[in-house]
């Protein structure tokens, strides 16, 4: 299957991350969101990285603007995948939401075009369910911050074809992705640990083990991890986390219980750097 044009659905942290790796692979891109603010932003955040990535000297001048002119911004979803081949969804982690978009999707996408989702955790499969045909729908997921980390997770749904996980795979090996294959289960194998990991930091700042910078440090300097939980947390959104882990509660049982403290930061509103507080103060 040819892909030529790859649309975005939502230009927040992942979505614009998401959207340059589009672009910088060659794939002419939309990016699509509700909010025009939150497009704007999405937008700067590219020229941003693009910017960076000439100033590094790992970007030709030429090559970063050919990618820039590549991309196309959109608030009608309609105008955003009316000529697309690959749909990357990456809008909030809430499965009416996704359910509402892939609804939409199937009016107004053309009938060949892959669907992916981004989801950290939810069901591919309750997605495809949606989809008149279901084999269209894969799970594809990214990393934070996109333009850094190798991996994508293709998430095999019940009913994936196998046409569709080759073509993700293709779209992943472009833009310069390493995969792994999972089957569609509960925060498949990155997000499980990771939220675990996260959740258990929240219970050890609640009962007074450590401090947040303490608790960062060790798992730094201790476990060789390349960040710690608190500065994880703050990258990849408190609100974002929390749906992850009630969804994991939900569906793994009580060893996933969010930690009240992280409960009582989302209703704090912080929700990490994307508000400029989260644990930390940015
Ligand atoms: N944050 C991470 O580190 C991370 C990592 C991997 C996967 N994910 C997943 O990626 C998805 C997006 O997460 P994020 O962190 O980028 O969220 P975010 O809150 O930064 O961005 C979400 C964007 O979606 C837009 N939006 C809201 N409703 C929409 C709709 N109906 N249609 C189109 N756009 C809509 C918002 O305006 C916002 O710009 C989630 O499923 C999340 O689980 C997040």
């Amino acid at each position: 299957m040819d892909i030529n044009h790859v649309t975005v659905i939502g230009a927040g942290i992942m979505g614009h991350g998401i959207a340059h790796a589009a672009i910088m692979a060659g794939y002419d891109t939309h990016l699509y969101d509700l909010s025009a603010p939150a497009l704007e932003k999405g937008k700067a955040q590219i020229e941003a990285v693009v910017r960076k990535g000439i100033e590094l000297g790992k970007v030709q001048d030429a090559d970063g603007a050919a990618a820039l002119k590549r991309l196309k911004t959109a608030t009608d979803l309609g105008a955003a995948v009316k000529h697309t081949d690959f749909i990357i969804e990456a809008a909030p982690e809430k499965i009416d939401l996704k359910l509402k978009l892939l609804a939409d999707l199937e009016k107004l996408a053309p009938q060949h075009a892959v669907i992916a989702s981004n989801t950290s955790s939810l069901s591919l499969t309750e997605m495809a369910a949606v989809l008149a045909k279901p084999g269209r729908l894969a799970g594809m997921h990214f990393f934070n911050p996109v333009h850094k980390m190798k991996l994508v997770e293709i998430v095999r749904a019940l009913e994936s074809a196998e046409e569709t996980l080759r073509a993700v795979e293709a779209v992943a090996r472009k833009m310069g992705k390493e995969t792994v294959l999972v089957r569609d289960s509960a925060g498949f194998a990155t997000s499980r640990i990771n939220a675990m990991i996260g959740n258990e930091a929240f219970f050890m700042l609640q009962e007074g083990v450590a401090s947040a910078r303490d608790i960062d440090k060790a798992l730094k300097l201790g476990l060789n991890h390349p960040m710690g939980p608190f500065e994880l947390v703050d990258l990849v959104g408190l609100d974002t986390r929390l749906s992850v882990l009630e969804f994991l509660h939900k569906s793994l049982g009580e060893k996933y219980r969010p930690c009240p403290l992280l409960v009582q930061h989302v209703k704090a509103g912080r929700l990490g750097r994307k508000v400029g507080k989260g644990v930390y103060e940015y």
